[in-house]
């Protein structure tokens, strides 16, 4: 199978990052990572997350981030939202694309938005109703896409339905989430084959978590089945406050990196995407979690 001569990669950092992070994290910090990530050639950003502050505090100042940050021209801003008092706040904002998420497991869906699988789609109708009169568009994602932290095992085919009825609801692109980190290769060559006949693949995304160390060649396998999209956290941040155990993102500056060794554009540059890495993980008091980072520290920004 010929690869993509282009990638278009989704940045989480700002919200699938940081929605995690044990720390505080100020409004101003979050704002120049998302004006840095621009910087540096991201085009899509998906800054923060419109859910019930109870639930995730670390996005309760997602309408602050919002009034303050700098909306590069040809950058797509996102925001996550959980039902359509998410949505009205997130169009308060001028929010103008936006996020729903579903989950392949029901014990994930309970635990990390209060209702079974079917009830969250049910509850994304009117939200995809009232973002598409809007002219907001939509995409979705399916987490636990390879395993769940309270159900163990999930196979493809519970991953489809979920997946076609997103799709069907009207959202653009479904984002496959890999919540756990658990998947191999063969698992996800398996499950685009799956999804990919009820979903068309240009309309899917991977979404790798790292914690077993196998997103990059889960992103590998991806591409070999004709998915051209990928989710990443800057400095491989992130995880998700109700899969407890699972480690962050793959970090974007290691996708990059993999992109450029295959020739496939990205439009990133990634020496300014590392001094951005160093310089926000200075912040959170830490290194990243990157090993392109790791390797090439940038000046006067490293260890
Ligand atoms: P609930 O408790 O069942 O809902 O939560 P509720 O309607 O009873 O509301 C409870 C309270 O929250 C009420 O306030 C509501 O007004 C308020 P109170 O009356 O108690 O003062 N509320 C809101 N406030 C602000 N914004 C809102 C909102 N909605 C209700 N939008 C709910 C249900 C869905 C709201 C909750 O479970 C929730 O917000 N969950 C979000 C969890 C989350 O953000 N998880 C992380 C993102 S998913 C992820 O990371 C996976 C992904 O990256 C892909 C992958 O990795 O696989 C996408
Ligand atoms: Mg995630």
């Amino acid at each position: 199978m010929r690869l993509p001569d282009a990638v278009r990669i989704v940045e989480v950092g700002p919200r699938d990052g940081l929605q995690n992070e044990a720390g505080h994290v100020s409004t101003q910090a979050k704002v120049e990572l998302i004006d840095g990530l621009a910087n540096a050639g991201l085009g899509y950003i998906e800054a923060g997350s419109f859910v019930a502050p109870a639930w995730v505090p670390q996005m309760a100042d997602t309408a602050a981030v919002w009034a303050a940050m700098r909306q590069a021209p040809g950058v797509t801003y996102a925001a996550l939202v959980p039902n359509l008092r998410g949505l009205e706040n997130a169009l308060a904002c001028g929010v103008r694309e936006v996020a729903v998420f579903a989950s392949a497991s029901e014990g994930f869906s309970q635990h990390n938005i209060n209702c079974s699988i079917a009830q969250s789609l049910a509850r994304f109708e009117p939200v995809l109703a009232r973002a598409l009169s809007e002219g907001v568009r939509v995409r979705g994602y399916v987490s636990c896409v390879m395993g769940c932290p309270y159900d163990g095992k999930v196979t493809p085919e519970q991953v489809r339905p979920v997946a076609l009825a997103l799709s069907e609801m009207g959202c653009y692109e479904v984002s496959l989430g890999d919540t756990l980190g658990v998947g191999t290769a063969t698992q996800t060559r398996r499950l685009i084959d799956v999804v990919g006949h009820a979903v068309p693949r240009a309309q899917l995304a991977g979404h790798y978590h790292n914690t077993y160390g196998q997103a990059l060649a889960n992103v590998y396998a991806s591409l070999l089945e004709g998915v051209s999209v990928f989710d990443s956290a800057l400095g491989g941040l992130g995880g998700c406050p109700y899969a407890k155990g699972a480690s962050g993102n793959l970090a974007t500056e290691d996708l990059v990196y993999l992109l450029q060794g295959l020739g496939i554009e990205t439009g990133v540059a990634l020496d300014t995407l590392i001094a951005l890495s160093w310089a926000f993980n200075r912040v959170l008091g830490r290194t990243p979690d990157a090993k392109v980072s790791l390797a090439r520290p940038a000046p006067g920004v490293g260890p």
